[in-house]
Formats: C-alpha cells, structure tokens, sequence
C-alpha cells in the first residue's frame, strides 16, 4: 500500500513538473529565470527574409516580456526541415514555424492557391490580400485546428523566376524536357506539366545540392532565396517570369499558444504584429537588393520577359486553373482577382 502511494505521488509529481516545464503544456507563471520557451523553426538562412525577421521577433519579445518568454530560432532546417518541420509543430516539438504557405497542402489543399499561375498583380495586390478576410479564413479553417495548428500572421516573400541549366527560357516551347525542382503539392507538379516540363517535390535544404549533381535541372524561387541559397553558382539561367507566388504565413501549435499566461501572449502578439510589419518591408527590399547581387554574380544570364511573352506562359498554363480551380476554390480565387 504504502509503494503504491509512492508511485502515485512520484506520479503527481512529474506529471506537475511536466506541466510547468514549457513544451506543449501549459505553464501557468514564467519569470526572467524560468522564461517560456518558444521554439520557433524555420528552413531559410539566418540572412533570408524571413530569417532576418524571425531573429528580429525574438528581441522584440525579449524587451517587451522582458526577459519572461525567450524565443528560441533554429533557421536553415537546423532542427528540422520541409520533409517533418509540420509534424513537429503538430506534435508540438516546436511552437512556431513560417513555411512557404503552399507547404500547407498537407493540411489544406487551399494554401495552393498561392501557387495559381500569374494570380497576383504587385506586392500592393499581395498585401491587400493578407489583409482580406478571405485570408483570415485560411489562417483560422477548422482543418488547421483539428490538427492542433492556427496561422497568427502573413509573412511575405515576392514573386517566383525560374532558373535553370538547359536553356534561356521565355516562350512555353522552351521548357519542354526540363526537370525542375518544386516544393510540394500537385498544383506546381501541373504547373510544370502544362509547360511540357517534368518536377520532382525536393526539401529546401537539398536543393542546391540537386542542382549541383544534376538531379533536376532547374527549380524557381524568389531572387532572394536564390541569392541567398546561392543557386546562381549552379545555374546557368534565370529568367524574370513572375509567374506565381512564394509567401510565408506564421504557424503556432494551438495548445502551447492557447496555454501561454494572458499577459505574455498579449506582448508575444504584440512582437508578431511589429516583426510582421518589418518582415513586409524587408521582402521588398531584400529581393531587389538579392537581385542586383545575382545580376553582379556574373554567373547567370539574366533573362526578361515582355508582357506578351508573360502572357503567352499565362496563357499556356491555364489548365492549371482548369484542373485545380474547383480545389483552390473559387471563394479564394475570385475573391484575390477581386480584390479592391
Ligand atoms: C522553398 O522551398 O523553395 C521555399 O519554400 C523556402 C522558403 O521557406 O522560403
């Protein structure tokens, strides 16, 4: 009797000091000496966009919580990558991730819709969207949160070129036979169909390697992720295409939020809406700033596209639209097109 009092008691008390130790369990006090930790993953390097805005969250919620929450940032898939970093928020292994929203497709094939060909005019049209309500659906569905995962913010990258190694591409013709590196989903797979080209979904933090040995011949990105994963080393060829977008939302494990003391999680909010504001600025700046870096390379041959030659992809990928629009939906399509 007495053993099996023993136990229950040994018990209690892990199950307590479980509770109070962060993880996805709720802490109810945090102090300076024993801060919340928010383990927040990401697969972009430290100098990316989105790199340098998530280092730039972490002081802000350092000085505005002073010191009781401590973020915790482990970028270039350091902890974990394209391939586990969703399962681990999910398990809540990490609090945080930002992927590139089309990453989501595991959970809900709708984040695709940021891979729909020549969908977004500007970074205006991009913004206005983030703000939209149509986009709060997305970062609150009910799938998300039946995986114990909500979206807190959008976080911007830019506008997708292709690269490659076989050819200068303009027109649709050019790319047939090509095999491109994608980040998931079927909507990209038939994006690069339509062109007559082949794809190969591979992780972020193996794709300069990919390219390098010749796996897949070219993949597309924003000039800052090239720039920043050094991709103009192994390639031959960009061209400024424009033809879809890559953007980030900000993803947190719905218990470990929803268990953080008020107090805390208002100033962490409050680090997001600021870190978010900074990461929008930086998009527009990197990108043309990584541009500018991969014109100096003097590496690759940098390859403009008219109107009329980006009409004649648009044009050349609407089947893209015809097979996914229905998945997509046409609440999100018709309400980016539409947007005031
Ligand atoms: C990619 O896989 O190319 C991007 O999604 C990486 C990133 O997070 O920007």
């Amino acid at each position: 009797m007495k053993k099996v009092m023993l136990i229950s008691m040994i018990s209690l008390f892990l199950l307590v000091a479980t509770a109070c130790s962060g993880g996805s369990g709720k802490k109810t006090t945090a102090t300076k000496d024993d801060p919340i930790i928010i383990k927040f993953s990401h697969v972009t390097s430290i100098d990316s966009v989105k790199g340098k805005a998530a280092e730039r969250f972490a002081e802000l919620v350092k000085e505005k919580t002073e010191g009781k929450a401590k973020v915790e940032v482990y970028p270039s898939s350091q902890l974990y990558g394209d391939n586990d970093e969703l399962d681990a928020l999910v398990s809540g292994n990490v609090h945080m991730i930002a992927p590139s929203v089309t990453k989501m497709v595991k959970l809900d094939p709708r984040w695709q819709y940021v891979d729909m060909p020549y969908l977004f005019k500007d970074q205006e049209h991009v913004h206005k969207f983030f703000n939209s309500d149509v986009a709060k659906t997305l970062l609150n569905s009910e799938k998300l949160a039946a995986n114990d995962v909500m979206g807190i913010a959008f976080w911007e990258n830019g506008f997708k070129h292709f690269t490659n190694n076989k050819r200068p591409l303009k027109k649709p013709e050019d790319f047939k036979g090509i095999k491109f590196r994608a980040q998931a989903g079927k909507v990209l797979e038939a994006q690069f169909k339509a062109l007559g080209a082949g794809s190969a979904t591979i992780a972020f933090g193996e794709t300069y390697a990919a390219l390098q040995q010749g796996t897949v011949d070219g993949q597309e990105n924003t000039y800052n992720n090239i720039d920043t994963q050094k991709y103009q080393e192994v390639q031959k060829y960009m061209s400024l295409s424009e033809h879809g977008r890559l953007d980030y939302a900000v993803f947190v494990n719905k218990t470990f939020w929803d268990g953080m003391p008020e107090d805390i999680r208002t100033k962490v909010e409050e680090a997001m809406k600021e870190a978010t504001e900074l990461e929008w600025k930086l998009a527009g700046e990197e990108n043309e700033k990584s541009l500018e870096n991969i014109k100096n390379s003097g590496k690759v041959e940098v390859i403009s596209l008219t109107d009329d030659e980006k009409a004649a992809l648009a044009k050349a990928l609407q089947p893209v639209y015809d097979e996914f629009g229905d998945t997509i939906t046409s609440e999100l399509i018709d309400g980016i097109r539409n947007l005031k």
